[in-house]
């Protein structure tokens, strides 16, 4: 892995749109810490913030390289997550198709912007190409030439949620996992680009 620090927050106002399968696969990609204010998670190496802290400890805010995680705390953001936005390189926001995840990111966009941070908006969990075309058409016409990725429904998730981040690390040294090899592929075009954003 070059030697490259980033820091990258996963965002949105919106719960259950793959903010934590994402970060999670990302920073097993390229090695980096994982932070989260969830009090569930699924990675065995997570940093998990406690919820009653009211600012992010100083030793997670200056860690080299780390992606945040930043749920949405019942309806309000948690206010750590303008923290976290101020120290990121790159603020990712994952979306579903639907309407209200769609407007939920456009507000999500409005409240990052003023910070002047490069933006990456992942479209995901989708299966048929006209819910993303159509969704990234409403995103476009709404917020200017933002770059929006894709990241097709997928049991890798699961499975790495199973069977941990060592194994998707190693995925492309198994056998007769192809489709899953695939995806992790793809999924490792984006978090690329994503990272190119953070460290331009
Ligand atoms: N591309 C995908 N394909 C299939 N399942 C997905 C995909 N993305 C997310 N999921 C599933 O959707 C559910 C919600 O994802 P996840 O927990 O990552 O979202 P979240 O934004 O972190 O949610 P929360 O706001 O509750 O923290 C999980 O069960 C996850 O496995
Ligand atoms: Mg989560």
């Amino acid at each position: 892995m070059d030697d490259f620090e980033i820091k990258i927050l996963f965002l949105s106002y919106k719960g259950g749109v793959g903010k934590s399968s994402l970060a999670i696969n990302l920073a097993a990609e390229i090695d980096a810490d994982y932070v989260t204010n969830d009090l569930i998670t699924t990675s065995t190496k997570a940093i998990q913030i406690e919820a009653n802290k009211r600012k992010i400890p100083k030793e997670l805010l200056t860690l080299d390289r780390v992606v945040f995680d930043f749920g949405a705390m019942s309806t309000q953001l948690d206010p750590k997550a303008v923290q976290a936005t101020e120290v990121s390189d790159v603020i990712v926001i994952p979306t579903l198709t639907d309407i209200r995840s769609l407007t939920a990111t456009i507000s999500t966009v409005d409240l990052v912007s003023p910070m002047n941070k490069p933006i990456a908006i992942i479209i995901n969990n989708f299966t048929k190409k006209k819910k993303f075309d159509e969704a990234k058409l409403f995103l476009s016409e709404r917020l200017g030439d933002i770059p929006i990725f894709a990241i097709r429904a997928t049991t890798l998730f699961d499975r790495v949620a199973n069977d941990g981040e060592e194994w998707f690390k190693n995925i492309h040294n198994n056998n007769g996992e192809w489709q899953l090899n695939r995806s992790r592929i793809a999924h490792e075009e984006v978090y690329n680009a994503i990272i190119e954003l953070g460290t331009q």
